[in-house]
C-alpha cells in the first residue's frame, strides 16, 4: 500500500502498554504514527500486535482469495528454518539457487517445453513481478528486431483482454507500453480471437492469454488465438509472442486437464507466468515465470550476481527475496508429486462443483461459471431488486465467511457477480455450512433488516 498522512486526531492515542513490573497492561500511551521514543517488552509489543491483528478476517473463512491459507507442519518448519536467508545471496546460500533451479526445471517440463534443454526460467515475488518481467523480455526482443530492421520503436503496444488482472495495465503503464485492451462482452466474459486479431499490428510487443480470468475463473480460447497468430505469420510475417497468464491454472490444469492444450505445446506460447502461492498450494509470495527458449530472456537484462566464485545471471525487479517459499513449493512437489497434486486438485474440482450444484438448488443464484477448468465458482442474484451482490457480501460477513462481491470490467458492468475459490480446506461440509448460511442471509434480506430497536428484544433470551 502507498501510505499517506493519516488524517486523526488522536494520533498518539494507543492505550496499551505493557508492564514488566506486574507484568499486567497499563494504560500508557503509546505513539501510533511516531517513533516511540521509549522500549517496551517483547511480550507488551507481541500483544499488542496480535490483538489489533484478530481484527483482520480469518484465513480459513476467506473464500476471496486464491492464495494458500494452510501448508503442513514440515512445511511450516522448514519455512522458519529458512526465513533468515535472503535468497539473492548465492554465494552464501548456494543450495537454495540449486532448488530454485531444479524447480524452473521441473516447471518447464511439466509446461512441455519442446527442447528439454533449452529453455530458461526464475522465481518471482508472484505473477505480477513475472508478468512485468516475462512482458519486458518481449519489449527488449520487439525493440531489437526493430532496430535490425531500421524501423521505428517508439510506439510498443501490447494486446490483452479486459478480463486480466490489473497487473496489465500496470506493465503497460509503469513500462511505457500502450494497452490495447480487448473488450468481453456484456454476455461473455473472455476474449475472441476476432477481436484480439483487429487489435495485433508490427508494434505489438505480445498477446496476453488469460487461464483463469480473475474475475470469472474462465479460460480465454488459447488455442484459437495461438492459430490466429500463425496464420498472421504466415500471411503477413508477423511474429507475435503470446504470454499466458496462468496464474490459477498453472498448477490445476496440468493435473486436472493434462490433454488440453494451452503451454508450450502451441508454437506461439513463448513465456508462461504461474503464482506458486495461489494453487502452488504455498503461502505468499512466490511466482515463477518460464520462457520457452533460452534466447527469448535478451542477455541485456540479466544481471550477474557472484556465486562461488561463478557469475549467476539473475532476472528479477526486486533485488532481495525471501528463501522459505522457494524452500516450501520444493517441498511440496517433493512431498505431494503428480500423484498427490492430482488428488487435492480433484478434490478441489469436485467439492467447487458440490458448491455449484448446491447454490443452484437454492433457487436463489445463477451460476456464471461452475467450475469448469479451475475451482472457481461464480455466481449472481436472481434478483438485484431491495438488494444487491454488495449487502449479501456485508451480510455473509456477520457468520465471518469472506465473499466478495464486485462488478465485471466495461461492457459488463452491470452485472455484479459473487465468486468463491475453493481450496483444499474447503470441505464439501463446510460447502453445506456455507450454502446454508448464505441463503439465510439472503433471505433475512428479503425480508428486510431490522435495527435492534425495532425488534422485541424481551423476546429473545440474553446469553451470558
Ligand atoms: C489472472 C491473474 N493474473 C495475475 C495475478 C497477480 O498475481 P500475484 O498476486 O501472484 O502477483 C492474479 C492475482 O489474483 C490473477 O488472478
Amino acid at each position: 500500500m502507498v501510505s499517506r498522512k493519516v488524517k486523526t486526531e488522536s494520533i498518539n492515542a494507543a492505550k496499551l502498554q505493557y508492564s514488566s513490573k506486574h507484568n499486567r497492561f497499563l494504560n500508557n500511551d503509546v505513539p501510533k504514527y511516531s517513533f516511540p521514543e521509549r522500549e517496551m517488552q517483547p511480550r507488551a509489543a507481541y500483544q499488542l500486535i496480535h490483538d489489533e491483528l484478530n481484527l483482520d478476517g480469518n484465513p480459513d473463512l476467506n473464500l476471496a482469495t486464491f492464495v494458500t491459507t494452510w501448508m503442513e507442519p514440515e512445511a511450516d518448519k522448514l519455512i522458519i528454518e529458512n526465513l533468515h536467508k535472503n535468497f539473492i545471496d548465492h554465494f552464501e546460500y548456494p543450495q537454495v539457487e540449486v532448488i530454485e533451479e531444479r524447480i524452473v526445471n521441473i516447471m518447464a517440463n511439466l509446461y512441455n517445453v519442446p527442447d528439454k534443454e533449452d529453455f530458461i526460467g526464475t522465481s518471482t515475488i508472484g505473477s505480477s513481478e513475472a508478468i512485468m518481467l516475462g512482458l519486458l523480455a518481449h519489449k527488449w526482443n520487439w525493440k531489437q528486431k526493430r532496430i535490425k530492421e531500421k524501423k521505428s520503436f517508439d510506439r510498443p503496444n501490447v494486446v490483452f483482454g479486459g478480463d486480466t488482472h490489473v497487473s496489465w495495465d500496470k506493465f503497460a503503464r509503469y513500462f511505457d507500453v500502450e494497452p490495447r485492451v480487448v473488450p468481453i462482452a456484456a454476455d461473455h466474459f473472455t476474449i475472441d480471437s476476432d477481436r484480439v486479431k483487429e487489435m495485433v499490428d508490427e508494434n505489438t510487443i505480445a498477446v496476453g492469454v488469460v487461464l483463469g480470468t480473475t474475475f470469472t475463473g474462465e479460460f480465454d480460447p488459447v488455442s484459437e488465438i495461438n492459430q490466429m497468430l500463425l496464420d498472421l505469420k504466415k500471411e503477413k510475417g508477423l511474429d507475435v509472442p503470446i504470454h499466458v497468464d496462468a496464474a490459477s491454472a498453472g498448477f490445476i490444469t496440468p493435473f486436472y486437464e493434462p490433454d488440453f492444450k494451452w503451454d508450450f505445446r502451441l508454437e506461439q506460447v513463448k513465456s508462461i507466468n504461474t503464482s506458486g502461492h495461489k494453487f502452488g498450494l504455498v503461502y505468499p509470495g512466490l511466482g515463477w515465470l518460464i520462457f520457452r527458449n533460452e534466447k527469448l530472456l535478451p542477455e541485456e537484462l540479466k544481471f550477474y550476481v557472484n556465486y562461488l566464485g561463478d557469475e549467476m545471471p539473475t532476472y528479477t525487479l526486486n533485488f532481495s527475496e525471501g528463501s522459505s517459499m522457494i524452500v516450501a513449493q520444493y517441498y511440496n512437489i517433493l512431498r505431494l508429486g503428480k500423484e498427490g497434486y492430482s488428488s487435492i486438485v480433484c478434490k478441489m474440482m469436485s467439492n467447487a462443483h458440490y458448491l455449484a450444484d448446491q447454490l443452484k438448488k437454492s433457487g436463489e443464484f445463477e451460476l456464471l461459471n461452475d467450475a469448469k477448468h479451475i475451482p472457481v465458482v461464480t455466481f449472481k442474484l436472481k434478483d438485484e431488486g431491495k438488494f444487491t451482490a454488495f449487502d449479501l457480501s456485508y451480510k455473509i460477513r456477520e457468520r465471518g465467511w469472506i465473499v466478495p462481491a464486485y462488478s465485471l470490467p466495461p461492457k459488463a458492468e452491470k452485472t455484479t457477480i459473487m465468486r468463491v475459490v475453493i481450496r483444499e480446506n474447503f470441505t464439501a461440509d463446510m460447502v453445506d455450512i456455507f450454502v446454508s448460511d448464505l441463503v439465510k442471509a439472503k433471505k433475512t434480506l428479503d425480508k428486510g433488516t431490522k435495527t435492534p430497536e425495532q425488534r422485541d428484544v424481551r423476546k429473545g433470551h440474553p446469553v451470558s
